[in-house]
């Protein structure tokens, strides 16, 4: 038997941000993490994960607070143990790449914020996505973890990540994550890949980060460590399990019975645990409250838990909840024809999106969104896969394929954000940050937070609040549309264009750049006149005749399926 006495393995917390997106659609709010911030920066973690694109979105859209702030008063507590937070690359924490010097000045204003380790990942495993923000990391003293965003498919093979991570330790990381967003990762693969990587690249200290989803995360992780992996994410138990990390105490007493110290003290763990099981009263939606344990299924579709609660509220804002079945046996399929992307933030919501408009638009690839184009014609990178070029030809709607790395196309964006911003808007360069990541919700964020105190709306308490306050006016009955002067579908002269989803309404597809179409300007049928946006993507509507066209909704308002939003006479 192999002596593992003082072998030390660390663990990470990943309470603070994956556990809440995955579990509370990421409510957790900076008091509830301040309160408990001391005992959790006293426990012995390896490092505290706390920041991540989700947290920081729904830190502007949801909670009205600011997520510099967050991040500056956790450090002010958490002294001894390192932050981390998850970095999409090239894609920061938004949805797509961003140009070179936004990559920089984020990273730049992260770290003097008090963010000691960035995991930096590509949804595609790109390493040309990877580069610059490594690169930034380093110069201002970072922690840079490099990521192998882990998936299955014919192109998947050990040697293939082998050869990812000696690109990645070519381009200066620290250590490496394995990154299992599905929970998909089975003990005796963990083992085969952990061996190959440890074989391969001895000095690089590895890290694996997977989800309960299947049920198989808190097993694979001893295989893992038995394969000479140091460090696992775990979250404290009233926060772990279902789509989130394998519970802490759980782990440390798994590994501690095999002879490998964790430096965590139990009792310590308890207090903590205590702490989230009042936190969890106030906070946890009650749909999630609903959900089953263990999803066996994901052994079949390897859809990540964090999808597939996306897929269910994007269906129920669809009214079509009851297709759930067939948009994740469709997801499978739309995913080969792109080219075995993994399923991570963006690709996850753009294989997700175009699943569920496969479905519902009943004729496959009838509706591609704007992503999908982009993604086709090589925005985000190299497919892992190639894509069948008929396909290619036809999702690209008449875009160019690029070759070249996606952020070499463009232009510097920092100068350009801040000459968007109305005046008087922001307070510091961080500001100008979160507008260039998330133009719309920071300008709805800003808003709130220069307006009267008493003036503004008040903060839901949770998902199911925030669903309520949203609900009467995302679906307004034939008399409230007509209370307010505004034109129901019959009532439209000339041919009305139809929201061909429940989303929100816009009349050019960003602030800032120029509208598709003016209100009163001459059409062809055909043309994109405008936006909805829906499922976080959007989704270019076309001109539905030729002619002059009335826009009869406000840019920005939310708008119903099969509502009117322009007519064309
Ligand atoms: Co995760």
């Amino acid at each position: 038997m192999k002596d593992t006495a003082n072998m030390k393995v660390r663990i990470t917390d990943t309470t603070l941000r994956d556990a809440h997106q995955s579990l509370w659609a990421t409510r957790m709010r900076t008091d509830d993490i301040l309160k408990i911030a001391e005992k959790i920066d006293d426990a012995g973690y390896y490092s505290l994960e706390c920041w991540g694109g989700a947290t920081f979105d729904v830190c502007m859209r949801f909670l009205r607070e600011n997520p510099w702030e967050r991040l500056r008063q956790i450090k002010k507590v958490c002294r001894k143990t390192p932050l981390q937070m998850l970095l999409r690359g090239q894609n920061l924490l938004g949805y797509k790449h961003y140009p070179d010097d936004v990559v920089e000045r984020f990273i730049a204003l992260a770290c003097e914020n008090g963010m000691d380790i960035f995991r930096v990942f590509d949804a595609l495993n790109d390493p040309r996505n990877l580069e610059q923000a490594i690169k930034c990391v380093k110069k201002y003293g970072g922690h840079a973890q490099g990521t192998i965003s882990y998936t299955t498919s014919p192109v998947h093979t050990i040697d293939a990540y082998v050869s990812l991570a000696k690109e990645q330790v070519a381009m200066g990381v620290d250590t490496l994550c394995i990154k299992d967003m599905a929970g998909i990762l089975t003990p005796g693969a963990a083992r085969e890949l952990v061996g190959a990587l440890v074989k391969a690249l001895p000095e690089l200290p590895i890290q694996v980060h997977s989800h309960m989803t299947s049920g198989m995360a808190a097993a694979m992780y001893m295989a893992a460590v038995e394969a000479g992996a140091g460090c696992v994410d775990c979250a404290i138990s009233t926060m772990s399990s279902f789509s989130s990390q394998p519970p802490t105490e759980s782990v440390v007493a798994i590994l501690e019975s095999e002879g490998f110290d964790t430096g965590l003290d139990q009792k310590k763990l308890a207090e903590i645990n205590a702490y989230f099981k009042g936190v969890k009263a106030k906070r946890q939606p009650v749909s999630s409250s609903k959900v089953e344990a263990v999803d066996a299924g994901v052994l079949v579709h390897a859809i990540p838990g964090g999808m597939i609660s996306n897929l269910r509220s994007q269906l129920a804002q669809q009214d079509a909840l009851d297709r759930l079945d067939e948009v994740l046996e469709e997801l499978p399929k739309t995913r080969a024809d792109l080219g075995y992307p993994p399923l991570v933030t963006p690709t996850s919501q753009i294989v997700g999106v175009q699943s569920v408009l496969n479905v519902l638009s009943g004729k496959r690839y009838s509706m591609v969104t704007d992503e999908t184009k982009r993604y086709a014609a090589g925005y985000y990178g190299r497919t892992p896969a190639p894509i069948e070029p008929k396909l290619r030809k036809k999702l690209m709607g008449g875009l160019k394929p690029i070759t070249c790395r996606p952020a070499d196309l463009l232009k510097p964006g920092l100068v350009a954000a801040a000459a968007e911003l109305p005046p008087n808007t922001i307070k510091a360069e961080e500001d100008i940050l979160s507008y260039a990541l998330f133009p719309e919700v920071a300008l709805g964020y800003f808003k709130w937070r220069n307006a009267d105190p008493s003036k503004r709306e008040p903060i839901p308490a949770d998902v199911e609040e925030a669903a309520q306050a949203v609900a009467p006016t995302q679906k307004p009955s034939a008399a409230s549309a007509d209370a307010k002067g505004s034109a129901p579908a019959a009532a439209v002269s000339g041919t009305p264009v139809l929201a061909p989803l429940n989303g929100t309404f816009y009349r050019s597809d960003a602030p800032g750049k120029p509208q598709m179409a003016a209100d009163g300007a001459t059409v062809k049928a055909g043309d994109a006149v405008c936006v909805v946006e829906a499922m976080k993507l959007f989704n270019p509507i076309k001109a539905s005749a030729s002619g002059r066209i009335t826009f009869l909704v406000e840019h920005g308002k939310p708008v119903t399926k099969g509502q009117a939003i322009a007519s064309i006479e």
